[in-house]
């Protein structure tokens, strides 16, 4: 549903609930894990359970990338290169979901995060502490899978980093606030930008309504379920 507020202004539904809720909470799990494993000792417990709540919602994102709402989805988003080619060119008019070159650091987060979190469950810290499913590879699996932890924390820290320049670099240099939809879930079009979009995103917006938000729901709390029977067992 598109609404037209005062002024003409189109107020467009473009986040879902459920790609908000996983958003911040994938922010405070990931800062909770680094604060955590930097406290080490029994902190490391504290550690492996946001790492859980971490691959969760990132299993989550992945089906929601297929089965979401409009601009939730892979096929929303993923550019071609050739999309990528006329975005970065300045050839293409904007979509109101993830443009082209924000696409590709969205996927480069979840694949980075979700490998830290895989790796996880499989490493060791030489003391007290290993991941529940370390038990049953081989040594060296435990050993590189642990050192894959270990790297991928840096990459993991720069691609935050660039996520957030970018986010900074939108509100500054083009005066786009992402945060707000990020947080709300609409985007407001005023009549004179109209055109720099495409037409058949100003006319669809992404459904949010309660069928949407249940489904989400019973699908995050099947991987939740299947995933804590996996470590728990
Ligand atoms: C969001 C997900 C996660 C993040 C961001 C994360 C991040 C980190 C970081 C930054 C370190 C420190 C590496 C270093 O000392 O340089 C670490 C170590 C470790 N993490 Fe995670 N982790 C995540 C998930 C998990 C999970 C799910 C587990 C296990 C259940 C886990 C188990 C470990 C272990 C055992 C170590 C110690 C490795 C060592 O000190 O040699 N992590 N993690
Ligand atoms: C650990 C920290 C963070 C991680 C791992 C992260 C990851 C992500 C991911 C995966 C997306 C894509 C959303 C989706 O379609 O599923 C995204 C989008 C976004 N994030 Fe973050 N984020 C982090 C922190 C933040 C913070 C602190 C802010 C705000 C200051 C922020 C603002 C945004 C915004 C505005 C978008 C939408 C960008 C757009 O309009 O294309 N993120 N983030």
């Amino acid at each position: 549903m598109v609404i037209y507020a005062l002024g003409m202004k189109k107020i467009i539904r473009v986040w879902d609930l459920p790609i908000r809720l996983f958003h911040w909470l994938l922010a405070l799990g990931i800062v909770v894990s680094f604060i955590t494993v930097k406290m080490g000792g029994n902190a490391m417990e504290l550690h492996a359970r946001a790492g859980y709540c971490v691959l969760t919602l990132i299993i989550f994102r992945i089906f929601w990338g297929f089965i979401g709402s409009r601009y939730a989805r892979f096929t929303n988003f993923v550019p071609s290169p050739k999309s990528l080619f006329a975005y970065c060119s300045g050839k293409s008019r904007a979509g109101l979901g993830h443009n082209p070159l924000g696409a590709l650091s969205v996927l480069a987060l979840i694949i980075s995060v979700g490998l830290q979190a895989g790796t996880g469950l499989f490493a060791n810290d030489d003391i007290a502490f290993e991941g529940p499913f370390a038990k049953y590879v081989s040594n060296d699996a435990v050993e590189l899978l642990t050192s894959i932890h270990h790297l991928n924390e840096k990459v993991l820290i720069i691609l935050i980093a660039l996520h957030l320049c970018a986010i900074l670099y939108y509100q500054k240099f083009k005066g786009e606030n992402l945060i707000k939809p990020m947080l709300l879930g609409d985007k407001e079009i005023d009549p004179s930008e109209e055109a720099k979009y495409l037409p058949a995103d100003l006319s669809q917006a992404s459904k949010d309504g309660g069928l949407q938000r249940g489904l989400a729901l019973l699908l995050f709390s099947l991987i939740a379920v299947i995933l804590g029977y996996l470590i728990t067992n």
